[in-house]
């Protein structure tokens, strides 16, 4: 882990001095998730938090009905890649009994998609879990997990043929800390065995799920997603908070990138366990990022002694560094895996900060590519604003599209035309960012 040096305090430090420039055939796309586009009623998990007041209600942003739409959209911008995922609780509603009706408009957003030049990325877990198997345990009881498998194998059979990029599911180990770890997603428990537990079960998870995607006819690409934490002492000279950091960061990323390359698990305090069809289990790494995390002296995530550096509205220091030294060390750990970076963005209702960090972190990952990474893509998280898992609609959106909440008529933000732009010309100017 690089032990932060030099914290950039300024854009005029973190936006780039030369031309930022990318291959033609380079991807472009967005990233969104079922439950935070669509919401609505549905029979999950957060649904459920929602209604005991533990997380915020979800109306969504209208994405279920207005897909169309929004696919159109975002292909107008340029944009020719993007990530949806699929609501278990929607297609399988009660335990074994598949809504035909919901997969149906699945298949119907991938065939919209593909109309108008999308390549659809089709992601089957993102955090959310029916409430039937919430009821029943969740992941952490192995006794489920033929019900995931089930699930996907059932969801995939049903996309085959629409969809030929997979994602098994977004960011494990970050449903991990948040869920089992940090208590703060449902089903809120906070207890580093369970946690260490959780660990091993969605890697196991990802592998037979891999094989069972793999196994689709026609065969799809399939990729992970993982976002990477970047995590650093805010004070380099502190011992304790380079030793929280360091053991942060060895079963964060440490375990993931040897358990992908080895097959092998490797858990603290536990005996190392190799599950079969892990190693090589990805035909492509989907890395997401937003920012650092600070390990200080209040705790993970303070950033208290770094005031000046702008931030966006949840908090988060604008970091791109983070994002060049993590792909490199991806790369470097899963040498012949392409990458691909599947999300990234900022909470903001200032046009010109989300211009300026879409501008830094491409110019971070244009010198990723430069040092040797093989990253074949950007995906912006997201395209219209949507709920935000502890924040909910509040605030300025994650989207290059705005949304009126009454009659949900999209608006392109001058972030949108500015990415179109820059897809254009296969890259930007420094002089033409704001
Ligand atoms: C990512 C999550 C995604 C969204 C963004 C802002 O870590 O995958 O659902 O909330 O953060």
């Amino acid at each position: 882990m690089a032990v932060a040096a030099g914290f950039p305090t300024t854009w005029q430090t973190l936006l780039p001095a030369q031309p930022v420039t990318f291959p033609p055939d380079f991807l472009w796309g967005v990233a969104s998730s079922a439950f935070q586009a669509e919401g609505g009623d549905v029979p999950n998990d957060w649904v459920a938090a929602a209604r005991k007041g533990r997380v915020p209600p979800n109306p969504g942003n209208g994405f279920w009905e207005q897909a169309e739409e929004d696919l159109r959209l975002v292909a107008a911008l340029g944009l020719r890649h993007y990530r949806l995922s699929v609501e278990w609780s929607r297609v399988e509603p009660e335990r074994g009994r598949f809504d035909e009706a919901a997969l149906d408009r699945y298949r119907a957003i991938c065939d919209a998609a593909r109309s108008v030049g999308i390549t659809p990325w089709v992601n089957l877990f993102h955090f959310t879990h029916p409430c039937w198997l919430a009821e029943r345990g969740g992941l952490l009881d192995p006794a489920n997990h033929a019900d995931f498998l089930r699930y996907v194998e059932h969801t995939g059979r049903a996309l085959a043929g629409h969809a030929t990029h997979f994602h098994v599911s977004n960011e494990s180990m970050v449903y991990v800390l948040s869920s089992y770890l940090l208590g703060q997603n449902p089903p809120f428990v906070r207890d580093r065995e369970l946690a260490f537990t959780m660990t091993r079960h969605v890697l196991a998870l990802h592998a037979a799920a891999y094989g069972v995607l793999k196994g689709l006819v026609p065969s799809p690409t399939v990729a992970t997603i993982e976002v990477y934490l970047d995590p650093r002492p805010a004070d380099p000279e502190s011992s304790h908070q380079c030793t929280s950091a360091r053991r942060f960061d060895a079963w964060y990323h440490g375990t993931l990138l040897r358990a992908l390359v080895t097959g092998c698990i490797e858990l603290p305090g536990r005996e190392p366990e190799e599950i079969p069809g892990l190693a090589g289990a990805l035909d492509l790494y989907g890395f997401n990022y937003y920012s650092s995390l600070s390990f200080g002296e209040r705790g993970v995530g303070s950033y208290t002694d770094r005031p000046q550096a702008p931030k966006d509205e949840m908090g988060r220091h604008v970091f791109p560094r983070g994002l060049e030294e993590g792909l490199l060390r991806v790369a470097a750990a899963l040498p012949r895996v392409p990458l691909v970076v599947t999300e990234n963005g900022c909470p903001t209702s200032d046009e010109t900060f989300r211009i300026r960090y879409i501008a830094a972190h491409l110019a971070a990952l244009a010198r990723a590519r430069g040092s040797g990474a093989d990253v074949r893509g950007y995906f912006h998280w997201t395209a219209v604003d949507n709920y935000e898992w502890h924040r909910g609609f509040a605030g300025g959106g994650f989207g290059l599209i705005g949304f009126d909440s009454k009659t949900k008529a999209r608006t392109p933000k001058r972030s949108a035309l500015w990415l179109e732009a820059a897809i254009k010309r296969c890259g930007f100017a420094p002089q033409d960012v704001p």
